[in-house]
């Protein structure tokens, strides 16, 4: 196991990140995220959670959170209500690649929700590139990876995530169903799988079923009802053909859409990081 300890503040405590690595996650656009959030706002929700770098940063005491992954929000629920349990188990697991096969093959539905969600962290921080991908049965199916000492059981930062946890609900569902109660001076922020910008750049197996164009749009059109209900919100997506166009059609009077640049590992091929532009699409007026 590693040996890498969580950041801590000066009293102390571990200040809280991802718990799990997920593609796109979004610990590279905090600063210009944060820069257009409101200071004040009643519920924060955030309906494509993945790893949560954005609520992990902003830790709102009145939260929602969701996704669509089933194992991924049993994992957060997990972490918020019985960590310590999870940890009991997660400290049991070892970096060995035939012991990695060995938890990888485990159905899921056999064990406990502690043993469960112990499972999702183990392949997560020690499986090929933190990536989460299924079969199209559904079977978790990424090799293990090259890591040196990866820390499988971060105490101090699995104890500060369920901190932040304790009071937000979480939501399996489509996006439809998580936003479902925003409402009045709420503010959410969206991240989902992004617009491809290009054919082999497309990565959007985070659980079986992707997300297609029509999904876009229906999620462009949410939008309006959002800023109609009278809530803020800031969504991210790549700066793509069409994405700008699909967002200016929207009758939303204080949209903007704003470029911005991020550094970025996983595209479907290479392991390569370049710079990629992406849009920041808010009714937040300036
Ligand atoms: C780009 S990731 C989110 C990254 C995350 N914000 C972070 O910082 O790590 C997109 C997430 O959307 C989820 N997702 C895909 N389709 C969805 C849908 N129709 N409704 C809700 N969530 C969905 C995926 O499971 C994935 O976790």
């Amino acid at each position: 196991m590693g040996t890498a300890t969580a950041k801590k503040t000066r009293n102390g405590r571990a200040i809280p990140r991802p718990f799990l690595k997920w593609v796109g996650g979004k610990t590279q656009l905090l600063r210009d995220i944060r820069l257009l959030i409101p200071e004040q706002f009643k519920t924060y929700y955030e309906p494509f959670i993945g790893g949560g770098a954005v609520y992990f940063h902003l830790r709102p005491p009145n939260a929602v959170i969701g996704d669509v992954n089933q194992e991924l929000i049993d994992c957060f629920g997990a972490v918020r209500d019985c960590v310590g349990d999870v940890m009991d188990v997660l400290t049991t697991h070892k970096y060995e690649q035939e012991y990695y096969y060995e938890v990888r093959a485990t159905d899921p539905s056999t064990l406990t929700l502690p043993q469960k969600a112990a499972r999702t962290i183990f392949l997560n921080r020690t499986g090929f590139n933190g990536l989460y991908r299924v079969n199209k049965k559904g079977k978790f199916n990424v090799p293990f990876g090259r890591y040196t000492n990866p820390l499988i059981c971060d105490v101090a930062n699995l104890g500060a995530c369920s901190g932040v946890l304790a009071e937000t609900e979480l939501r399996c569902g489509a996006f439809k169903k998580v936003l479902a109660t925003v409402g009045e001076d709420d503010f959410v922020y969206l991240d989902p799988p992004y617009v491809p910008v290009s054919k082999t750049a497309n990565f959007t197996s985070y659980a079986s079923g992707g997300f297609g164009h029509d999904d876009q749009l229906e999620l462009a059109s949410e939008l309006e009802r959002l800023h109609a209900v009278g809530a803020k919100f800031v969504l991210s997506n790549a700066d793509a053909d069409g994405v700008r166009a699909m967002y200016e059609a929207l009758d939303i009077d204080t949209l903007r859409i704003i470029g911005v640049q991020a550094l970025r590992a996983v595209n479907s091929k290479s392991t390569k990081r370049g710079r990629v532009g992406e849009v920041l699409v808010t009714n937040i007026p300036v």
